[in-house]
């Protein structure tokens, strides 16, 4: 049977296709003004079926135009995720400032399973800025060892090696290789084979340097499914050293660049420079086929620019949500030195309606809160903070009926890293969702949510009563509806 259509659950500042299937972004790369997504897209079917690469173009990473698909499974295999690079030297030699994209084809017929070898590395290069694509006729570029899982390339320039470096998960590790021409790969060194956490397969990683006060340090990003913080699948990472050969880490600390449930497959975007952004598929293997939307399934998490930060001896990473969504704020409501008490309703104060917003909050001394989100249907989506555990939550187990999946229901916990007695907490809402960015970004959930009415009232609670300094809602534009 069709599920009857959703347009009340259409995410109004993230990318999400027009209908069908979507899973992980793929091949974010920024090119002359214009933020490039491929995504992993199955055009026939609202499940997850034959992977193609989908595309969606935008200038500001939140008003995305979709455009044809780009890349089409063939006689190799589907293509699955991976990533693309402007090769503004013509290493690779099909032009200048070629756009190439290297992706796991994905071949997985009887024969091929007998052997193991149904995963190789492929490229395909367009010379139009990403309209049209030509797969590279020497086909796959790095064939497969012999390993089940061998998946998922995010190339990069490494400017110490001189060379393109390839991260690819390879089922319980990540393999690095260097190329010189993007054609030819060479095996370099592997980690994590008895590091980090391997509830599941290792997916999706990536490696990039940042900086903290003058010092370089490398970021990899290794996706895991399932094993993830709260369930299914989930973005662990690890900060260390990599000389253009072999990463290492600066402990053995497994650390999570989001807690929620439904940030998964998250890679950084190609070619923007000293800015490194961020952007995840919202939603998690363990309901994505099953959550109640159509005629589409799934979305992207909002950009978030990445950043390190100190707290006591430990670096950790930190996601805030990139400025240009400083543009769809509508004019703020502002309230100041509000004494919060048992339950205090702000659905007044704060003019509130529409379910795409965001909130801004400060305290000068966290404690025990709840945000409530709540509707005439009794259905409500609570979270906030527990000095206690010192966790920020979630709760999303009355937030909507849940016969979908009997995973979806749950009281999510992110610990809290700061150690400051005040805090600050910035939440965007788009429909199904909220992102939550304490702290500066040093904690994050990213949560789904299907209330059968939009949430129409909102309040806090503290049974230890708190002062919120700042307490700003905006309302947000939506460029990707027709209003
Ligand atoms: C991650 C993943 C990747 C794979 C793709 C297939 O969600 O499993 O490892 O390339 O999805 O669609």
């Amino acid at each position: 049977p069709v599920p009857p259509v959703t347009p009340q659950y259409r995410p109004g500042y993230h990318f999400s296709p027009a209908a069908h299937w979507m899973n992980d972004p793929n091949g974010m790369v920024y090119y002359q003004g214009t933020y490039h997504l491929f995504f992993q897209y199955y055009p026939d079917g609202m499940t997850w079926g034959p992977m193609h690469w989908g595309h969606a173009t935008s200038p500001d990473m939140l008003s995305w135009q979709e455009q044809p698909i780009a890349l089409f499974p063939d006689e190799l295999g589907w293509i699955f995720s991976g990533s693309a690079v402007i090769d503004k030297d013509n290493t690779a030699g099909f032009g200048k400032n070629a756009m190439v994209a290297i992706f796991t084809h994905h071949n997985d017929p009887e024969e091929k399973k007998k052997t193991n070898k149904h995963q190789y590395q492929s490229l395909a290069y367009s010379l139009d800025a990403g309209k049209t694509w030509t797969k590279y006729k020497g086909n796959p570029v790095l064939p497969n060892p012999g390993i089940q899982d061998f998946r998922d390339p995010k190339v990069s320039w490494n400017e110490v090696a001189k060379k393109w470096i390839m991260t690819l998960a390879t089922k319980d590790r990540i393999t690095f290789y260097s190329s010189a021409d993007l054609k030819s790969w060479t095996r370099e060194s592997e980690f994590g084979a008895k590091l980090g956490a391997h509830g599941g397969v290792w997916e999706c990683p990536d490696l990039f340097p940042l900086t903290l006060n003058g010092k370089t340090h490398w970021v990899l990003i290794v996706n895991l499914n399932p094993g993830g913080p709260n369930g299914g699948s989930g973005t662990q990472y690890f900060i260390g050293s990599f000389n253009g050969h072999q990463f290492t880490p600066l402990n053995e600390k497994t650390k999570w660049a989001d807690f929620g449930p439904d940030n998964y497959a998250g890679v950084t975007w190609a070619n923007t420079g000293a800015r490194k952004i961020f952007l995840g598929w919202m939603s998690n293997w363990d309901y994505a086929n099953q959550v109640p939307t159509s005629p589409w399934r799934n979305a992207t998490t909002l950009p978030r620019e990445l950043g390190l930060r100190q707290v006591g001896s430990e670096i950790y990473l930190t996601s805030q949500p990139v400025k240009e969504l400083a543009k769809l704020a509508r004019p703020a409501q502002t309230l100041s030195k509000l004494t919060v008490t048992k339950s205090t309703d702000l659905t007044g104060p704060l003019k509130f309606s529409g379910d795409k917003f965001s909130l801004k909050m400060s305290t000068p001394e966290l404690r025990d809160f709840a945000l409530v989100l709540s509707n005439a249907a009794g259905e409500e989506l609570r979270l906030g903070y527990d000095a206690q555990a010192k966790n920020y939550f979630v709760d999303r187990r009355k937030s909507g009926p849940m016969g979908f999946s009997d995973k979806f229901a749950g009281r999510h916990l992110t610990p809290r890293l700061a150690t400051t007695p005040g805090a600050d907490l910035t939440l965007f809402f788009d429909a199904t969702s909220v992102e939550l960015f304490a702290d500066g970004g040093l904690s994050v959930a990213t949560e789904l949510f299907f209330p059968s009415k939009p949430f129409t009232t909102i309040r806090l609670e503290s049974a230890a009563g708190m002062t919120v300094q700042n307490l700003v809602y905006n309302q947000l534009s939506s460029p990707l509806l027709k209003m």
